[in-house]
């Protein structure tokens, strides 16, 4: 984690991300409380320095202009194409899961009286709420109490086949995309990355948002690729939660964040369930229906405490079975699907922060045995490994490696890790 501050803020790692990412910063927040209560301060106030206007967080502030490893950098971007876009920082168009609200209660809990920590969280308290509105108002124009997004990239789990089916609806004709020149696929491993189908189109979606100037309303209309997401939505929820006790405790109004609760989860229960699946589904709004698979992000929403006892105990026992099958728990994807790719990206790998909300969320469900498993299965892979972005999930295969996936030193499994070792008082 030392190794990738840059003066103010962390990157993910060096080369393949060289810049601040929305929600890896909110891991890498928590990760620095546990040495350096500054670093999470100015970690989360770097962040948000990228707000838009509208509220709009982006999922990568560009705070160097001369880092050219990346693609797409600010200048495809041209997020100044939109009027509340900041000149400085530069950001990109669209944003990631808002886990800045249940950042910012782990940091209380750790230094419920800290001065410093205090009144910085009462001077965001409002950019954090503010990042919530503008998803319920933009992204959810018909008042459903879900979210939806318009980019993969803004799911967090790019690659994850539960998109393959929406994306496969748009046509790309080459002539008609700009030029462009991948840059990860020569910093990580070619079959660890989404591949050049997917680039095509994520670039068509950024290109489609540009067009729009990046206006909510241009990009509702026309996006072929439109999803209320599992995680997203459980990730806003648990952060609404947070917001709520965080404002009580500094006497915020905190009417706005329960009404969005009060409409959020009874929605997610009953429209996001897939009785079949015996999980909670995304839901495709462009075709009108569950994005049929089962994956991680609908075992996330254990974290903000949406399912009833009943839809705990069904994704507990698929836990315990993947476990008890040789799996690491939980890989990223179906593994009884003929589209799990134990070693791409979101198709199949483990992700540390992802272990990282399951494991509190099973505790939350009193799970403790599967939490045990979620935990000790991701300090085993780093022992192992090393703080890899991500890591093989048959254990049977990883016994054979010696790293793990995609960029190394990476911090939020870094700050995952640690996190996980001290709040049980392992060190
Ligand atoms: N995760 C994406 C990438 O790989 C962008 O957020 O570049």
């Amino acid at each position: 984690m030392d190794l990738n501050w840059k003066e103010g803020f962390t990157i993910p790692t060096g080369k393949l991300y060289p810049f601040q990412w929305n929600w890896d910063s909110g891991f890498t927040s928590i990760g620095h409380s546990h040495f350096n209560l500054d670093f999470a301060i100015q970690e989360l106030a770097s962040l948000f320095s990228g707000q838009w206007d509208n509220g709009m967080l982006p999922h990568i502030i560009f705070h160097s202009e001369k880092e050219k490893t990346y693609f797409p950098n600010y200048d495809f971007w041209d997020a100044n194409v939109n009027a509340g876009a900041p000149h400085k920082p530069k950001t990109s168009g669209i944003t990631q899961p808002a886990v800045h609200g249940f950042v910012l209660e782990s940091l209380l809990e750790r230094f419920p009286d800290n001065e410093k920590l205090i009144a910085f969280v009462k001077g965001i308290f409002p950019k954090v709420v503010k990042s919530h509105r503008f998803l319920y108002t933009y992204r959810d124009p018909e008042r459903e109490g879900l979210m939806f997004i318009f980019h993969p990239w803004e799911s967090g789990r790019d690659n994850s086949p539960l998109w393959d089916e929406s994306l496969d609806r748009i046509e790309v004709k080459k002539e008609e995309l700009p030029p462009y020149e991948r840059r990860d696929t020569s910093l990580a491993p070619k079959d660890e990355r989404p591949t050049t189908y997917q680039y095509d189109r994520y670039v068509y979606l950024l290109q489609l948002g540009k067009n729009n100037r990046y206006d909510e309303l241009g990009i509702f209309e026309e996006s072929p690729y439109l999803v209320q997401d599992t995680l997203m939505n459980a990730v806003l929820i648990k952060s609404n939660e947070s917001l709520i006790k965080i404002g009580k405790r500094f006497g915020f109004d905190v009417g706005e964040l329960e009404e969005w609760q009060q409409q959020s989860i009874p929605k997610f229960q009953e429209k996001l369930w897939h009785a079949g699946l015996q999980t909670f589904a995304a839901y495709d709004l462009r075709g009108q229906q569950h994005i049929e698979h089962k994956e991680i992000g609908g075992i996330a929403a254990l974290y903000a405490n949406i399912p009833t006892e009943d839809q705990a105990k069904a994704l507990n026992d698929y836990l315990q079975s993947l476990h008890q099958r040789g799996y690491y728990i939980c890989p990223s994807f179906d593994v009884d699907s003929p589209l799990f790719d134990s070693k791409r990206y979101w198709r199949g790998p483990i992700w540390p922060q992802m272990n990282w909300m399951i494991y509190h969320g099973l505790k939350n469900y009193n799970f403790t045995d599967t939490a045990d498993i979620v935990k000790s299965d991701l300090i085993e892979l780093v022992s192992k490994l090393g703080f890899y972005e991500y890591f093989e999930s048959q254990k049977s295969v990883a016994e054979k490696l010696e790293t793990g996936y995609g960029g190394g030193d990476f911090s939020w499994t870094a700050a995952c890790t640690l996190d996980l070792l001290k709040s049980n008082g392992h060190i």
